[in-house]
């Protein structure tokens, strides 16, 4: 089930390395931070030494069943779209899992402004929206200078994934990952016409699509996010 990096797929100007440019560089100023407070919710992850965490949770499929099968790990869902929302939400409290969060906010603000560093064990972006179009790659999440946030918060050893339709976006999260990022590729590879993990999964499976799946290991301090973190003030 493994592929191939195909560079044909990478925007010609990030394989230059030309991309700086898409970054937004100026996205915290607008955060109020009180608003944006977690205390509670960080207190309670904070108690479990594995964290998981889920961005775009939708109906929390994959969450409800990784928390059942995983008592002792504490796993956390953002999900922005109320009625996504509800139903994840709905049927977590039916299932009675103490060892799972879902809530109604904005990833990108609650994590940048307020997880530590080196703190969660995995990240999750099940089909994230890929922004096909060129005037649009900016909002691609390897683009977000949140992904430095994932990163910084991700402890040394930790993985994020993302699953995608798209064959370019993989092809580029896979460039990123490796070039910009310094992640290792744990992998890169189909996902397999059986699964189901989550709503979007069984829906694109079901209509025939060939998804990917790709897996990147922190390995190290993401050399140049002090850099970063400066411009983002
Ligand atoms: C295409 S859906 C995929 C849902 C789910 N991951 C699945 O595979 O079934 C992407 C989801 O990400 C959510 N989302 C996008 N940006 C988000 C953010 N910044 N914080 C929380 N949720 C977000 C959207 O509301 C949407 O429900």
């Amino acid at each position: 089930m493994e592929i191939k990096f195909d560079p044909t797929k990478v925007d010609k100007d990030i394989l230059k390395g030309k991309f700086s440019h898409l970054f937004q560089k100026k996205f915290l100023k607008k955060w109020d931070p009180e608003k944006e407070a977690f205390q509670e919710e960080l207190k309670w992850l904070s108690e479990a030494s594995k964290k998981i965490v889920e961005i775009g949770c939708g109906k929390g499929r994959f969450l409800i069943e990784m928390a059942e099968k995983n008592p002792s790990i504490k796993f956390l869902g953002f999900e922005i779209i109320n009625k996504s929302y509800k139903i994840a939400k709905k049927r977590a409290e039916g299932n009675n899992l103490k060892n799972l969060l879902i809530v109604r906010r904005d990833a990108v603000p609650v994590i940048s402004l307020n997880f530590p560093d080196n703190f969660i064990d995995e990240y999750y972006l099940f089909y994230p929206d890929p922004w096909p179009k060129r005037r649009h790659r900016r909002r691609r999440w390897y683009f977000h200078p949140f992904f430095l946030e994932l990163i910084r918060t991700l402890k040394i050893g930790g993985k994020i994934t993302i699953t995608t339709d798209n064959i370019n976006y993989i092809n580029e999260a896979f460039y990123l990952f490796k070039n910009f990022y310094h992640l290792e590729i744990l992998r890169f590879s189909k996902v397999p016409e059986n699964f189901r993990r989550t709503h979007f999964e069984e829906k694109f499976l079901k209509r025939g699509l060939t998804l990917y799946e790709i897996v990147g290991k922190k390995i190290k301090k993401f050399p140049q996010h002090k850099k970063y973190k400066e411009q983002l003030k």
